[in-house]
């Protein structure tokens, strides 16, 4: 169904609903484990306790538009349906980590998908927040940091048309190195 790219999007945009300013994502390619591995860390104002043990049920939201939350329970159940897992650790008022592991060579495992577009989308559309996305295969690593991109600015937004297609190039010949 979904490409792992627009889970990724989905749980990102968790941490800016909770008013995360860095979300910092990181994919692992372990061919060697056969394993895929997803971690997505933001600085919002993470979950209780309480609402942490309920947070993979689908019918736990606080959006207020519709009754289900789905975005963590489907990405938790491509998860699973690839021989992997979905997990979340939150601490309330610091931050909130969500992680995930498949196998890389299953037979349902989804397609990473578009992570330039996902990355574009998050960027383009929260120019307040910073992102890290580092993608690492086979020893080879590609980091895109808008921190550092941010300080060379001074003070043109991340979200700027010149701005954006520097970010998509370095993007797109980034990733096409690492795949
Ligand atoms: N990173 C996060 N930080 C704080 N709360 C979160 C985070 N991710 C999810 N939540 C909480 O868990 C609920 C369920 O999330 P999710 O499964 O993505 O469904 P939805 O976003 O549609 O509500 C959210 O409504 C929110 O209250
Ligand atoms: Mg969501």
């Amino acid at each position: 169904m979904e490409d792992l790219s627009l889970h990724i999007l989905d749980v990102a945009e968790n941490g800016i609903i909770a008013g995360a300013d860095l979300i910092e994502i990181s994919i692992e390619e372990d061919l060697n484990a056969d394993e895929l591995r997803v971690a997505i860390i933001d600085n919002g104002r993470g979950m209780t306790k309480e609402f942490l043990t309920r947070v993979l049920d689908p019918f736990v939201t606080t959006r207020t538009t519709r009754k289900v939350g789905l975005g963590l329970s489907l990405f938790q159940q491509s998860a699973q349906e690839a021989g992997g897992d979905l997990t979340v650790d939150s601490t309330s008022g610091h931050g909130t980590k969500v992680t995930v592991f498949m196998t890389h060579s299953h037979i349902d495992r989804r397609p990473l998908g578009n992570m330039a577009a996902t990355m574009l989308t998050l960027i383009e559309g929260n120019p307040g927040v910073d992102f890290v996305y580092a993608h690492r295969k086979d020893g080879k690593e590609y980091v895109l940091d808008t921190r550092e991109i941010r300080a060379e600015l001074e003070e043109i937004p991340l979200n700027s048309p010149e701005v954006v297609s520097f970010i998509r190039e370095n993007l797109v010949c980034g990733l096409r190195e690492v795949a």
